[in-house]
């Protein structure tokens, strides 16, 4: 064994042999955040160095040679303007254009090209969206030996959910994960933010185990390794996998998929006391960070994953990523949160399910931490109703933080929704022949970025923030502590809650 000393050492050498250039680190991944942003937004500040998703998943199909794996919630990058059914129906090319629809076709075009090329492709979907459901991933693979094409149910397993990940994984070394769907809307009329990892295969090949399990899942007889149980953690009975820590230890069964640690004297899924970190070097090209900063290997970065009986190794949950980077924040910090929904409740159970964990991380933070969080939510066509209620009950943290004159809590939290201009007039353009005078196509104009970040640590995922996102649909987050990717996300809020398009929630008035 090497001594410490000598480790220390050697460590050293190391670091003073290389250059401190940006991309210069020896088996270092370099990485970007992604944004989309809606057209016509002309009063929100561009924040610099950030690429677009329509570009990312262009190349990173155009960059594969031997795989690509993808994880979708649905599929439309083909614009469908002739379809009655479609939510794009009755817009003219010229509105297209303008859309930008042709983004959502060179993607298409780049996997295309991919399956041409014999790339090795792996596609895995929920039931997709109307009117073509899983269409293009069928497409794409109809006659393709090299391209594979699977639907999961999720609610054959958890009795509700859906595979809601938006993941690419390019020769095992290149990743995306955010907020965009595989659908030309979401590379220019949605508001997304994702994250870009290239030569990262430590990372790619902890995403791949989880991709695996999806795709393990999928060839599985759900009625043959399910069970409705009584889950004491969440007070509900509900449909779980056999090999669920939401059943009592004796009674589980032997997962079938790779494994993490068990639990015998625990119900449910505890917080992991040291999750697995990733202490591989980070470069960030498109920001510039002071030189003066420690090294980029310095910095841990972690992926998350739901639901967790997804979970292996010691990765954490993802619920377990979104409270620990709103505690991460320092004292007296700031902590930023954008997500498209927020209830602190469920929403597609049987029985409705109470949530508060993100709701008290951020209470415990303003209370004891005298931070600051703010909040950013989508207001749109589609709100979940309930929303504006826990919002307001989020609110309520800031009254009871003055409650009395011995409380030392000089934290707050604020609240902002989103409004994309023309969130009220979208769906197709003519319905029965009838002009509808909507703007923009169907499901648009929102803002449906999912993330949070502190002074220190910075987390992009895939889930809403309601109670299903974390238990039963599938979900991925990826976080760091870089101070690049830190900075750089919280410019991409403040460009968001700064701008005319944010406005505040007013609180409920003090009894
Ligand atoms: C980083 O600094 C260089 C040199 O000052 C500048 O040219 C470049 O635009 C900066 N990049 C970003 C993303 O701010
Ligand atoms: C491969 O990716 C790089 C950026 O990571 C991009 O500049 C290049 O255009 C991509 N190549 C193709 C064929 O898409
Ligand atoms: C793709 O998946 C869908 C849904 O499972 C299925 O209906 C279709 O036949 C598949 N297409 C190909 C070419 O495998
Ligand atoms: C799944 O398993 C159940 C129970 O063993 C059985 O009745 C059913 O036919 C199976 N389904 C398939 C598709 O094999
Ligand atoms: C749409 O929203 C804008 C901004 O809130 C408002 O001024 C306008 O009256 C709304 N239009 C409709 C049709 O609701
Ligand atoms: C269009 O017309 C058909 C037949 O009259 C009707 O069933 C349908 O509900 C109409 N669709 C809409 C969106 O109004």
């Amino acid at each position: 064994m090497k001594s410490p000393c000598l480790l220390v050492f050697l460590l050293l050498l190391e670091h003073s042999a290389v250059p401190a250039i940006a991309g210069a680190w020896p088996g270092s991944c370099k990485t970007w955040l992604v944004q989309s942003i809606p057209t016509d937004m002309p009063l929100l500040t561009r924040v610099p160095g950030v690429l677009s998703s329509g570009e990312v998943l262009r190349w990173m199909a155009g960059n594969a040679t031997r795989r690509l794996d993808v994880i979708a919630q649905y599929w439309q990058f083909l614009a469908q303007p002739e379809n009655p059914k479609s939510g794009d129906y009755g817009f003219s090319e010229a509105d297209l254009d303008e859309f930008g629809a042709n983004e959502g076709r060179a993607v298409y075009k780049a996997l295309e090209d991919a399956a041409e090329r014999m790339v090795d492709i792996r596609l895995l979907q929920h039931s997709g969206v109307f009117p073509d459901f899983t269409q293009e991933p069928s497409d794409l693979a109809s006659g393709k030996p090299n391209v594979h094409n699977v639907t999961l149910l999720l609610g054959d397993w958890w009795g509700s959910g859906i595979v809601h990940a938006k993941v690419w994984i390019s020769d095992s070394r290149d990743i995306y994960i955010g907020s965009a769907n595989n659908d030309w809307k979401s590379l220019t009329q949605v508001k997304e933010v994702g994250i870009y990892l290239k030569g990262c295969p430590v990372i790619a090949k902890h995403l791949e185990v989880y991709f695996d399990n999806l795709w393990t899942l999928s060839s599985l007889n759900s009625t043959e390794h399910t069970r409705t149980v009584w889950d004491k953690t969440w007070q509900a009975s509900r449909k779980v996998p056999c090999w669920s820590h939401f059943i009592p230890f004796k009674q589980r069964c032997r997962s079938p998929l790779r494994h993490y640690l068990e639990v015998p004297q625990v119900v449910g899924y505890p917080i992991i006391t040291d999750p697995d970190m990733f202490h591989v070097p980070i470069v960030m090209t498109g920001y510039n960070i002071s030189s003066s900063l420690p090294h980029p290997e310095y910095y841990a970065s972690y992926l998350s994953f739901a639901p967790p009986e997804l979970l292996f190794d010691r990765i954490q949950a993802d619920e377990q990523a979104w409270v620990e980077t709103i505690k991460s924040v320092r004292y007296g910090g700031s902590v930023r949160i954008s997500s498209m929904d927020w209830l602190g409740q469920s929403r597609y159970t049987k029985q409705t399910i109470y949530w508060s964990s993100l709701s008290s991380a951020i209470s415990e933070v303003i209370f004891s931490k005298n931070a600051r969080v703010n909040v950013l939510i989508a207001y749109w066509a589609h709100n979940l109703e309930g929303t504006d209620q826990h919002l307001k009950s989020l609110l309520y943290s800031n009254i009871l933080c003055k409650s009395s004159k011995y409380n030392k809590c000089h934290g707050k939290v604020s609240v902002k929704y989103y409004r994309v201009p023309g969130f009220n007039k979208t769906g197709a353009a003519l319905i029965n022949g009838t002009a509808t005078g909507n703007t923009y196509p169907a499901f648009t104009r929102v803002n449906h970025g999912k993330y949070a970040v502190s002074d220190v640590r910075a987390h992009v995922g895939t889930s809403n923030l309601v109670w299903d996102y974390f238990y039963t649909t599938a979900g991925v987050g990826f976080g760091t502590y870089h101070p690049g990717v830190v900075a750089q996300l919280q410019d991409i809020f403040d460009a968001d809650w700064n701008s005319p398009y944010a406005v505040p929630v007013e609180p409920i008035a003090a009894a």
